[in-house]
């Protein structure tokens, strides 16, 4: 019986060295630590870092007229956050720690730096995501957030300007080549960056080639996270035993005694101690079974 947890499982780049540096801080500063919106999408994780006196806050708090945040650190996390946060959190004496992550800050810099440049900025994504929201705090002059086929098929280029597009970095590449050719026929004049992070497809592609092999594939993550959704899905796709778990709480290991070989992987904001927990009661499962 085999047992292959994927490498791709779990936290990227981006939110392992933000959570990482939140735990850090924990152990380093003597004050109290706020994180503007919760680090990452995982319930389990925010309620730890609350219990260790960790506390999400919005950024309308930041206009707070008490002096709380002044006397804490405010932690900037992985999605990014608009030029105006920079500047409230500056004018307040706020201190903070940015953990952006380089990705996301790297389109920062291109709208930034291509909207002084007087072109309008495209940006490829979702205008209700914390990310592209920062991305568009970054734009010094016009911009437009499309999301779909309608919206690209109506965005009306302004004249006689230069067109830069960037992507939110989780989009879906296929869907961005789609939308950028429609904006292509309306305008010639166009700078495209695909800006769009590799981490969530390389996690698709390996959790596809293990599930494939697979016997009985797990999936983990939270029940609300779309990025486990779709992990899932790919998974039942290849492999009709595919379960969907949020913790080993919620794994029928019967249900794996059958299987010859079984696949693990695990959403973007699954934290490496649930999936080395699933991994060790599987392996000593059927280890117990063998004999
Ligand atoms: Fe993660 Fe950064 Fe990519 S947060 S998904 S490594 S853009």
């Amino acid at each position: 019986m085999k047992v292959k947890v994927a490498e791709t499982a779990g936290f990227c780049f981006g939110v392992k060295r933000a959570v990482d540096k939140v735990y850090e801080l924990i152990d380093t500063e003597q004050k109290p630590i706020f994180t503007l919106g919760p680090i990452i999408h995982n319930e389990g994780v925010v309620a730890d870092l609350e219990a260790r006196g960790v506390h999400v806050i919005a950024e309308a708090d930041l206009d707070s007229p008490d002096d709380t945040l002044q006397n804490g650190t405010v932690v900037i996390r992985s999605h990014g956050v608009g030029k105006p946060i920079y500047d409230k959190l500056k004018e307040k004496n706020i201190s903070y720690v940015d953990v952006t992550c380089p990705f996301v800050l790297k389109i920062h810099r291109i709208v930034e730096k291509e909207s002084l440049a007087g072109n309008h900025i495209i940006i490829i994504g979702d205008k209700d995501h914390p990310e592209v929201q920062g991305i568009c705090g970054w734009c010094q002059g016009p911009y437009t957030v499309i999301r779909n086929k309608e919206e690209a098929e109506a965005f009306v280029p302004p004249k006689g300007k230069k067109i830069s597009i960037v992507s939110q970095t989780t989009f879906n590449y296929k869907k961005f080549q789609d939308l950028v050719e429609i904006i292509k026929k309306k305008e010639y004049n166009i700078c495209i960056s695909n800006t769009i992070c590799n981490a969530t497809e390389e996690r698709q592609n390996e959790a596809r080639r293990i599930a494939r092999r697979a016997d009985a594939m797990i999936v983990i993550g939270d029940s609300s996270s779309s990025n486990t959704r779709k992990l899932y899905e790919i998974c039942k796709t290849e492999c009709q035993e595919t379960f969907y778990i949020q913790t080993l709480s919620g794994l029928e290991l019967d249900k794996l005694k059958s299987s010859d070989c079984i696949g693990i992987t695990a959403g973007a904001s699954t934290p490496n101690n649930i999936i080395e927990e699933v991994y060790t009661n599987v392996r000593r499962k059927l280890c117990t079974d063998v004999r």
